[in-house]
């Protein structure tokens, strides 16, 4: 079976109305698409998904962005899934982030870096747990 990646579209993606060219990227990179939804999630929520970096200064900065619009979460499939998205994002902080990455492009500032992608094997299927049920994803 194919490597599946979570890969969220944060809120400054969705209020900006980037949900289609950034689909079209990772689409064009021969990525499929396998489960989506739009999503509002209070800071509770947040504050699990991001539990690692509790403690952290920017923490509370995070989990209020976050919060503070509906997301649009997608899984996508394909061989090196998790790897490929990440290569796509760029890096972390959009000021570091290639030119021609997604975050290079469109990133604001931190914590507003556009998309989020799940880091290893371990991490997407961990994160894709928590949005989607197994019926709500299809292999085609
Ligand atoms: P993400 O890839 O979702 O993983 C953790 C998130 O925390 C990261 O993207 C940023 O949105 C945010 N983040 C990480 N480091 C910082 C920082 N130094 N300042 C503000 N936000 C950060």
């Amino acid at each position: 079976m194919a490597e599946k990646t979570l890969i969220i579209y944060k809120p400054d993606a969705v209020r900006r109305n980037l949900i289609g060219e950034i689909t079209a990227l990772f689409q064009d990179r021969g990525m499929k698409m396998v489960a989506a939804k739009l999503g509002w999630y209070p800071s509770e929520f947040w504050e699990e998904f991001y539990a690692e970096h509790k403690g952290k200064d920017f923490f509370e900065r995070l989990v209020n962005y976050m919060s503070s619009g509906p997301i649009f979460i997608t899984v996508w499939s394909g061989d090196n899934a998790i790897a490929i998205a990440r290569q796509m994002a760029g890096a972390t902080d959009p000021l570091e982030a290639a030119p021609g990455s997604i975050r290079g492009r469109y990133g604001l500032c931190m914590p507003m870096n556009t998309v989020h992608c799940s880091d290893s094997i371990e991490a997407a299927e961990r994160e894709i747990a928590l949005f989607f049920k197994d019926d709500e994803i299809f292999e085609w």
